[in-house]
């Protein structure tokens, strides 16, 4: 179960605000919206999924931004802390660390590896680089090493299309209509969490649940842009339960991306608490008046602890109101259905709010223009 409190510590309250003209930009403008369909086929997925489980020790997933965010965001919540889940679930391609990727290869020889690599355009740099190192290291393992490898990307172009197609690998697809960080919920983010062992489909059933609630986005985005328009430019997330940190990482790369293009857009940045209440709340409380909250609580009452964190949670929003006002969302657990009813609608708030803002959500120019520059020094 999910619920909202947008009011009891917000200085902007939105009691008589007119939905339709959002409404409407969203209707006319149903644009490159597939992940807002919903119709993910799971059957495949699960199944490729069982077959990986039943051989791996070791799931490599390799990807970048939202090719990796949503299924590291999702397995991280779930999984419990300290776990020894098999198999392992390991992302590599998220920076050009040649220490790191060593240190893989120690850790991981001997092991049975499976690799899904993961890029809707088939030519980011960190992705094709890390694959090529690691499929020079499963030349020298197995014999059948194309077996073992699952490749995620477009259906007709760049070099890991033509990688698949040459050496006959399963191919899944990331549908054309469905941007990098929104892409949670297909091929993209359903396997891995399948393969760690997760429900997708009760995670589709929340986000479908999340569709039919759909006032709430309008009333978040709403109240975003309200509070940007009075000059608060930041967005901090903020979570009491550690496992949640990925989630929000996932939700500051969705926000950023989203909206934050044409010198425009709210800075996301994230808080896990109530370690960072001892660093950042200082400036929360006191500095500068830029900022607003929205808190993610996991609002479960299974021991006194839990009681304590709930506490804390309206102790922080009521020190930090009115300086820095504070939504929370309430979750009751941590569980495949309430993170899929988040992701909705927070993927759904970033499109609305973009639309608000008279930015293009979709798009990424400025990571485009690195991703170039880039490229280009490498092939010299
Ligand atoms: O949200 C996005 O579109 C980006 O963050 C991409 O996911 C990221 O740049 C990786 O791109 P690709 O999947 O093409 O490798």
């Amino acid at each position: 179960m999910v619920s909202f409190d947008f009011k009891t510590y917000n200085t902007i309250k939105l009691d008589n605000y007119d939905l339709s003209a959002i409404h409407n930009k969203f209707i006319q403008d149903n644009n490159l919206t597939g992940w807002y369909n919903l119709n993910q086929d799971t059957k495949d997925v699960k199944k490729l999924a069982l077959d990986i489980q039943s051989k791996a020790d070791i799931f490599l997933v390799i990807g970048i931004g939202g090719s990796y965010l949503g299924s590291k965001a999702i397995i991280e919540a779930l999984n419990p802390y300290f776990s020894t889940n098999k198999p392992e679930i390991l992302f590599v391609g998220t920076d050009l660390s040649n220490e790191y990727l060593n240190s893989l290869i120690n850790y991981i020889k001997g092991k049975e590896v499976y690799i899904d690599v993961i890029s809707k355009s088939g030519t980011t740099l960190e992705i094709l680089l890390a694959f090529n190192y690691l499929l020079e290291y499963m030349k020298r393992e197995y014999d059948n090493y194309n077996d073992r490898i699952i490749i995620t990307t477009n259906d007709h172009t760049g070099d890991l299309y033509e990688y698949a197609t040459k050496n006959n690998t399963i191919l899944l697809n990331v549908p054309e209509d469905v941007g990098g960080r929104y892409s949670v919920l297909t091929n993209v983010g359903l396997l891995p969490i399948a393969v760690a062992g997760y429900d997708v489909d009760k995670l589709l059933e929340g986000a479908k649940e999340s569709k039919q609630h759909i006032d709430d986005c309008y009333y978040y985005a709403t109240l975003r842009n309200e509070q940007y328009q009075s000059n608060k430019y930041v967005e901090s997330f903020n979570v009491y339960e550690p496992k949640l940190y990925y989630f929000t990482e996932w939700l500051k790369q969705l926000f950023a991306e989203s909206q934050g293009k044409n010198n425009k857009g709210i800075l996301p940045i994230s808080t896990v608490n109530t370690r960072d209440l001892h660093s950042l709340g200082q400036y929360f409380q006191e500095g500068l008046p830029i900022l607003f909250s929205t808190t993610i609580n996991v609002a479960k009452e299974d021991s006194k602890l839990d009681i304590i964190n709930n506490q804390a949670v309206l102790c922080v929003a009521q020190a930090h109101y009115p300086h820095t006002s504070t939504s929370i969302i309430n979750i009751d657990a941590i569980n495949e259905y309430n993170l899929g009813y988040l992701i909705f609608f927070f993927e759904m708030s970033a499109m609305l709010g973009s639309y608000l803002l008279g930015v293009n959500y979709y798009d990424q120019p400025g990571v485009n223009g690195y991703k170039d520059l880039l490229h280009k020094v490498v092939e010299k």
